[in-house]
């Protein structure tokens, strides 16, 4: 009897194929067979879903690597290039031109783009923190929410206005986190934030993101309950916020997606009359196997676990990754260099071979 590897060796089987193999349940000839033409952009957008990733303009130079990412995307999120550590290094002066470059190649390719993000506690300008400490005045924020938006006007599917400001870990009993923004502003600079975004853009899809919804723990359960709090309360104080964007930062080998507490939240979400996106999916496979293979269909079996409960709400309108290819990823630390360890956290491996977690996300949109 033949062993699966020495199969696949004797078959000489193409990449593609041998990923196929090796995964752990059988693919739908339909997906199968339309490899070739079918891509997570086409297939997502049967769903009434736009698929895309996150990218950067310098990869955009890896010409094998762009064609791949315009077949396969239908929408990208600068990973880094709209980030204000970037726009605005020092007060007032403003660098546009690395999302300006992917804002280009998107519209060449008759992508979308979302805006990610005006409001966060991480990637600023070292002068920021000390500024908005210093002088307190929230035009600090506003006036660059305004700036930027007003640049990228009618250029950006949706905005991440604030990102990552709900922390129960933080101890406060509303749940929020402990920043310089909500140090200086209080809880209402989330308010200001999106008012300041729906008066820079009246039609712009204003999206509150974070991360944490995903597994069964404590943790969880505590940044659900806080996050639904949230988006109660300030949808019935009137802020403009119109959906939720999980990031989808998950492990292959730690905490499980709960699929059941996952869903109620969703259909929360849902009720409240939000959209949904997933905004930032990728699988980390630290911690496991050493055998690629084996790594690969752990990555493929948590995004499938996820994408099918997150496609099966009829409000989810978006599934970004962030990256499109492993080609990109680097090794955490030198122990995992040492060990040859190199992430397979992404939809399509280094050489730009679709990995079992591509055909889990084309499985979840096919089937959803
Ligand atoms: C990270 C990017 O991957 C880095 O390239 C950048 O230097 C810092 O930000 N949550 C987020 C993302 O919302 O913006 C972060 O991305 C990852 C965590």
């Amino acid at each position: 009897m033949l062993s699966r590897r020495t199969l696949l060796k004797t078959l000489s089987l193409t990449p593609l194929a041998r990923a196929t193999a090796a995964r752990a349940w059988p693919l739908r000839p339909s997906v199968l067979d339309g490899g070739a033409r079918e891509s997570l952009r086409t297939l997502a957008a049967r769903r009434g879903v736009v698929f895309g990733s996150a990218a950067g303009s310098y990869q955009l130079g890896d010409s094998e690597f762009a064609a791949v990412l315009g077949r396969e995307a239908g929408i990208l999120v600068p990973e880094y290039e709209l980030k204000r550590n970037l726009i605005e290094p020092s007060p007032g002066h403003y660098d546009f031109s690395g999302c300006e470059t992917l804002v280009k190649f998107a519209r060449n390719f008759g992508m979308g783009v979302r805006g990610h993000t005006l409001v966060w506690h991480a990637s600023n300008p070292a002068w920021l923190p000390d500024a908005v400490q210093s002088r307190r005045d929230s035009s600090l924020m506003t006036d660059y929410i305004g700036t930027v938006m007003a640049r990228f006007k009618n250029n950006i599917h949706s905005w991440d206005v604030v990102n990552e400001a709900i922390a129960p870990g933080d101890g406060r009993k509303d749940g929020l986190r402990n920043s310089f923004w909500l140090e200086a502003f209080g809880p209402a600079f989330i308010d200001d934030a999106f008012h300041a975004a729906r008066a820079a853009d009246p039609v712009a899809q204003l999206v509150y993101n974070d991360w944490g919804c995903e597994a069964g723990a404590p943790d969880n359960d505590r940044f659900r309950a806080a996050t639904l709090s949230f988006l109660e309360q300030a949808l019935a104080r009137g802020v403009p916020i119109d959906a939720l964007g999980l990031q989808g930062h998950l492990a292959a080998f730690g905490a499980k997606v709960d699929q059941t507490k996952l869903a109620r939240f969703l259909d929360d979400v849902k009720a409240i009359g939000l959209r949904i996106l997933v905004t930032e999916h990728d699988v980390d496979d630290t911690g496991g196997p050493s055998a690629a293979d084996e790594r690969d269909r752990a990555v493929a079996d948590a995004s499938r676990r996820f994408l099918d409960v997150v496609l099966a709400n009829r409000a989810t309108v978006a599934v970004l990754s962030w990256g499109l290819s492993d080609r990109f990823l680097h090794s955490p630390g030198l122990r995992q260099r040492l060990s040859g360890y190199s992430p397979r956290m992404l939809p399509l491996d280094a050489e730009l071979n679709r990995k079992p977690m591509w055909h889990a996300l084309a499985q979840s949109f096919a089937q959803a």
